[in-house]
């Protein structure tokens, strides 16, 4: 220490500014580590709770803003059909028949369905789980034959660019192999042909009826539950569908539509009679011990 005060006292004035300019470097140098210190412990706490990778997570933070001022909801109590192990059984195995009889059909009747139908299979879709029940879709019913024909030309002409140009190789041939023999890939003769089409639209967001802006939270898990419910409806229906995607040609059909931009066209499904002569490729699915692992 002694030695230390000798040095001190030996330096020059500038010596000693040089020295004293050092000590503030070094203290800033030290301390700037603890500030991003701070901020990295901060992102590491944020890391904990919302993996940075999990978009839909991060949705939910939004929450906090929204839902503060909404009242709870009431309670009451849940009336619950109990039934015999053997019914559940009989049950469980007779709609599992029923869902693996089912097929995507993509060449259709033009027999038509009453609306009354599609009502409930809407209506069963409807029933779907939501994030917060916010019920972020809509089901777009189509049987006009201009907005069919509407619908079929912008997703045909966005088609032939993703077979064309947009999409690799792989896809094209990956997709092709489930395309009836004698059609080009894309036209798509069913989406004028099948007397509904569905178009399923989940809502990015929603506008409550104050006008404020309501966050969807899982809006295309939820929306992707609705329609598995939809496929099921369909088929308990008697009737068929091919669940597509139109790539590419969802902001066009939300425009012929005129649906609000918090809109999203998710899928497009063709609905109604197979037409006599439909064929579909010979698939087979995985056994149960392929899905299914016990714990
Ligand atoms: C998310 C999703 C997107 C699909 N997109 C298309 C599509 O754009 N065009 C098409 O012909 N089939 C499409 N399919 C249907 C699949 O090709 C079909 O479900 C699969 O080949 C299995 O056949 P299956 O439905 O008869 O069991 C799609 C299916 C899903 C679930």
């Amino acid at each position: 220490m002694g030695v230390f005060v000798e040095l001190i006292a030996s330096l020059g004035a500038i010596e000693l500014s040089i020295l004293t300019a050092i000590i503030v470097i070094v203290f800033f140098a030290v301390t700037q580590p603890w500030r991003s210190g701070g901020a990295s412990e901060r992102s590491a706490e944020e890391k904990l709770i919302r993996p940075p990778e999990d978009l839909e997570v991060d949705d939910i933070s939004k929450s906090a803003d929204n839902d503060h001022d909404e009242e709870s909801v009431a309670r009451i109590p849940y009336h619950h059909d109990k039934l015999s192990d053997s019914d559940m059984l009989a049950r469980s195995q007779r709609f599992y028949e029923q869902m693996n009889a089912r097929r995507s059909v993509r060449v259709f009747s033009k027999q038509t369905v009453s609306i009354d139908i599609i009502k409930n299979i809407v209506r069963t879709a409807g029933t779907s789980p939501s994030g917060a029940h916010l019920q972020p879709w809509t089901f777009a019913i189509v049987s006009n034959a201009e907005v069919k024909s509407a619908i079929r030309k912008v997703v045909e002409e966005e088609e032939e660019i993703n077979y064309a140009k947009r999409m690799g190789e792989k896809w094209v041939k990956d997709v092709i192999r489930f395309s009836p023999q004698d059609s080009i890939n894309w036209i798509k003769p069913y989406l004028e042909e099948a007397p509904y089409l569905i178009v399923v639209l989940k809502h990015a967001y929603q506008i409550k009826p104050n006008g404020e802006r309501q966050e969807t939270y899982y809006n295309e898990i939820s929306t992707s539950i609705a329609v598995g419910l939809l496929l099921a409806a369909i088929q308990m229906a008697g009737l068929v569908t091919v669940t597509t995607t139109p790539l590419n040609a969802g902001l066009a059909i939300r425009q012929i539509l005129d649906r609000p931009a918090n809109e999203k066209v998710s899928l497009l499904l063709p609905v109604g009679h197979p037409a006599s002569d439909a064929t579909i490729p010979d698939l087979k699915r995985k056994p149960l011990e392929e899905i299914m692992q016990l714990f």
